[in-house]
């Protein structure tokens, strides 16, 4: 038996055309157009690529996208000041300075100056606050996607063993959090694995729901899941080859019940989640407006 699999990208485009309807209501509402501000600093490739996708999609959805490049030798205090200028800036619903950041400039230092009410992104530590103690404004893209594909892919969460292998701050321990609340769509019993995690198998075997983001190709084959379990791969590796996970896909499909694929799986839904973030911040516009 072959797994069925959850189609990520299709997924994506509907939350995005229900988006695109409650952009327009809260103009016609409102008269308030979303504004999302996206900063790039240098020519990462893979960044360059992320944003452009994030231009056309805010388009597409009909919400006001402002880009900021920056050259690679963009000094901190001059990141601070145009982030300052954002924070200021009635129009700008929400902040994205695209990660990685060049050596000079601390990440820390920037992403804490970003006003948390326009935090699309999650991560400053008020926002990371909010989402532990089950009170989240913005959940971050990446983890609040995965929790959206195991809803429309229609898996059951309350009660699941949950499985996360990998702790990054950006997927690992957010998607952990999220998923262990005592709120719907969580409930789950969460264990996370990690590069010192000892038997490894034993954990990822007894998973119900197995969600893995290492940064490692193929990292996971299909010994090591259990036999129809939801598997969900956030890796995203270039290899000569093209595009591979951080699961081993030929052999996973054989074992799992659902997996996502990649491309098309958990990648296009980070995108959806900035855009729902950004519809939410101009909603809380309005609220203060009110
Ligand atoms: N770089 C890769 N993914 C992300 C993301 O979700 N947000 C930001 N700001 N940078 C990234």
């Amino acid at each position: 038996m072959t797994a069925q699999i959850i189609d990520g990208k299709g997924i994506a485009r509907q939350i995005q055309a229900e988006i695109k309807t409650e952009v327009a209501e809260l103009k016609a509402r409102s008269g308030i157009v979303p504004g999302l501000a996206v900063v790039l600093v240098g020519e990462d490739p893979g960044s360059q690529v992320y944003v452009k996708n994030k231009g056309i999609a805010c388009q597409k959805a009909g919400i006001n996208s402002l880009e900021f490049r920056k050259p690679a030798d963009f000094s901190e205090s001059e990141l601070l000041k145009l982030i300052q200028e954002l924070n200021r800036n009635p129009e700008v619903d929400g902040i994205l300075v695209q990660l990685p950041l060049p050596k000079q400039i601390k990440e820390t230092s920037v992403l804490y100056a970003i006003d948390p009410d326009k935090d699309v992104d999650g991560f400053h530590p008020v926002n990371v606050g909010r989402m532990m103690i089950g009170e989240p404004i913005y959940l971050p893209c990446t983890p609040a996607g995965i929790q959206e594909l195991l809803v429309r892919s229609g898996t059951p969460i309350e009660g699941a063993n949950v499985v996360v292998v990998g702790r990054s701050n950006l997927v690992g321990k957010p998607i952990a959090m999220i998923l262990v609340q005592k709120a719907k769509n969580a409930n789950a019993t969460v264990t996370i694995c990690h590069t010192k995690t000892r038997n490894m198998e034993g954990f990822t075997k007894e998973a119900d729901i197995l969600i893995v983001a290492v940064g490692k190709p193929k990292a996971i084959s299909g010994d090591m899941i259990k036999p129809g379990a939801t598997v969900i791969d956030v890796g995203v590796n270039r290899l000569p080859t093209g595009l591979c996970g951080d699961v081993d896909f030929e052999s996973a499909k054989n074992v799992a019940g659902k997996i996502t694929p990649v491309p098309g799986g958990v990648g296009p839904m980070t995108i959806t989640m900035l855009l729902k973030n950004t519809l939410r911040a101009a909603r809380l516009r309005l609220e203060k407006k009110g």
